[in-house]
C-alpha cells in the first residue's frame, strides 16, 4: 500500500505531479478555466468586495500564499485569519466578502464553526477541500474539491500542494472575469500552471542531495525559515514540516523581521534557510542572510535556477526550475518537504504518526 516506499509520507511526496494535474485536469478545458461545477457565477466573482481565507495548519499556510497571489493577479483585497482566531472575534465582515475555508479533511472543527459563523453572518462561503462529502463540504455555498487523493501521513504534502494550486486557480480566473489580466496573460498563466506537475518530478528527481543535507543536519537545535512575500508563506510550511515530524525547534520569520529580535538566536552554526524565489525581495532577503552569516549561522539558500551568485552568501543551494513568480510556492516547498522527512529519518522517528497529533483535528 506504500507503493515501494519507506513511508507514507514518501508515496504521498510522489504522488505530488499527479495530484496537481488531476486538480488542473477538473477545471481547465481547452486551455481555460471552468469553475461553473462550482457554482459561482461571473457576476458573482465580479461584486466580490474582500475575501476572508480561514483556515488551519498547512491549509493556513497555502491561505498565505494566496494572498500575495491573490491580492497582485485579482487585485482583490484579501485578509487570512486562523480559524480558531477567526470565530472568537468581533466580526466586521463585509457582506459583499466572500469567506474561503481551506481544509484538506473538511473535519477541521475550527474551521467548520467559523464556516458556520460566515453563514450565520450571510456572507457567501467557498470551500477548498480534499475530502469529498466532509462536513464543510456539504454546508459552503460553494465548493472547490482538490484532487489529491486520501492522505495517510499526518504531515501533509500533496493535499496543501493541490490547496495552493486551487488558491491559484480562483486568483487567475478571478483576474480574468474582472479585467485585471487580458486574454494573453490568462492563457499564459493557466499554460504555466500545467507545467507544474514536471517541474516537480524534476525536483523530485535530486531528492539525494538533499538526504545528504538533510542527515549533516540531523542534530540541529533550531532551525529558521526566512523570506519575504510569497517566500514567508513558505517559509510557514516548511517550518511546520521541520517541527511536526523532526521535533526540531524551528521558526519561520518574515526576512525583514529578524533585526527586530529573533537574530539574537543566531549563533554558531544555527542553521538558517532562506528562501528566495521572488526577484523583486531576492536581494532583500540576501541581505538578511547575510546578517545571520556574521553572527555565525550555517546558510542554505533555495532559489530559482539563474540565481547563482547566492553560491558566494549560502553553504548550500537547492535550486527550482523557473515558473511564473506567482506559482513558486509550488515548487519550493517540496525540497522542505524532503528535508523534513529526511531530518525526521536521520532522527529515528514516526514519520507518518508523529507523536500527539492527529490527522484531522476535530476538537476546538
Ligand atoms: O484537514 P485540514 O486541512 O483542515 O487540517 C488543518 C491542519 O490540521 C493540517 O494542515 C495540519 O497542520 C497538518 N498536519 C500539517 O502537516
Amino acid at each position: 500500500e506504500k507503493a515501494g516506499f519507506e513511508h507514507f509520507m514518501m508515496k504521498e511526496i510522489h504522488e505530488q505531479p499527479k495530484a496537481l494535474q488531476d486538480t488542473l485536469n477538473s477545471v481547465v478545458r481547452d486551455g481555460v478555466i471552468d469553475l461553473s461545477e462550482m457554482g459561482l457565477s461571473d457576476e458573482e466573482i465580479q461584486g466580490i468586495s474582500q475575501i476572508y481565507m480561514v483556515a488551519c495548519g498547512s491549509a493556513y499556510h497555502a491561505a498565505m500564499s494566496a494572498q500575495y497571489v491573490i491580492e497582485d493577479l485579482a487585485k482583490i483585497p484579501v485578509r487570512v485569519e486562523l480559524a480558531s482566531e477567526f470565530r472568537y472575534r468581533t466580526l466586521l465582515l463585509d457582506k459583499k466578502g466572500l469567506v474561503v475555508l481551506v481544509s484538506q479533511s473538511g473535519e477541521t472543527a475550527d474551521t467548520l464553526a467559523a464556516l458556520r459563523e460566515a453563514k450565520s453572518m450571510g456572507i457567501r462561503t467557498l470551500a477548498i477541500v480534499n475530502v469529498v462529502g466532509s462536513s464543510i463540504a456539504r454546508e459552503a455555498d460553494n465548493v472547490f474539491y482538490t484532487l489529491a487523493g486520501p492522505e495517510i501521513s499526518v504531515a501533509t504534502t500533496k493535499a496543501y500542494s493541490t490547496q495552493l494550486l486551487a488558491c491559484d486557480i480562483l486568483a487567475v480566473q478571478f483576474a480574468k472575469v474582472r479585467g485585471a489580466i487580458d486574454e494573453d496573460r490568462y492563457k499564459g498563466l493557466i499554460a504555466e500552471m500545467g507545467t507544474l506537475p514536471e517541474k516537480i518530478t524534476r525536483i523530485l528527481q535530486d531528492k539525494e542531495r538533499l538526504q545528504w543535507f538533510a542527515s549533516k543536519q540531523a542534530a540541529a537545535h533550531d532551525v529558521f525559515f526566512i523570506g519575504r512575500g510569497i517566500d514567508y508563506a513558505i517559509s510557514l510550511e516548511g517550518s511546520l514540516k521541520m517541527k511536526e515530524i523532526s521535533y526540531i525547534h524551528s521558526e519561520a520569520y518574515a526576512a525583514g523581521e529578524l533585526k527586530h529580535g529573533t537574530i539574537s538566536l543566531i549563533e554558531d552554526g544555527t542553521l538558517v534557510i532562506g528562501i528566495l524565489t521572488q526577484s523583486d525581495l531576492y536581494e532583500k532577503t540576501v541581505s538578511n542572510m547575510v546578517e545571520c552569516k556574521s553572527r555565525g549561522a550555517y546558510l542554505m539558500g533555495l532559489t530559482t535556477y539563474g540565481h547563482y551568485n547566492i553560491e558566494d552568501t549560502a553553504d548550500f543551494v537547492t535550486y527550482i526550475p523557473k515558473t511564473d513568480e506567482h506559482f513558486a510556492a509550488s515548487l519550493a516547498v517540496i525540497p522542505l518537504q524532503l528535508i523534513g522527512y529526511y531530518v525526521s529519518v536521520a532522527r529515528g522517528l514516526d514519520v507518518d504518526k508523529p507523536r500527539n497529533l492527529a490527522k484531522s483535528v476535530t476538537v476546538e
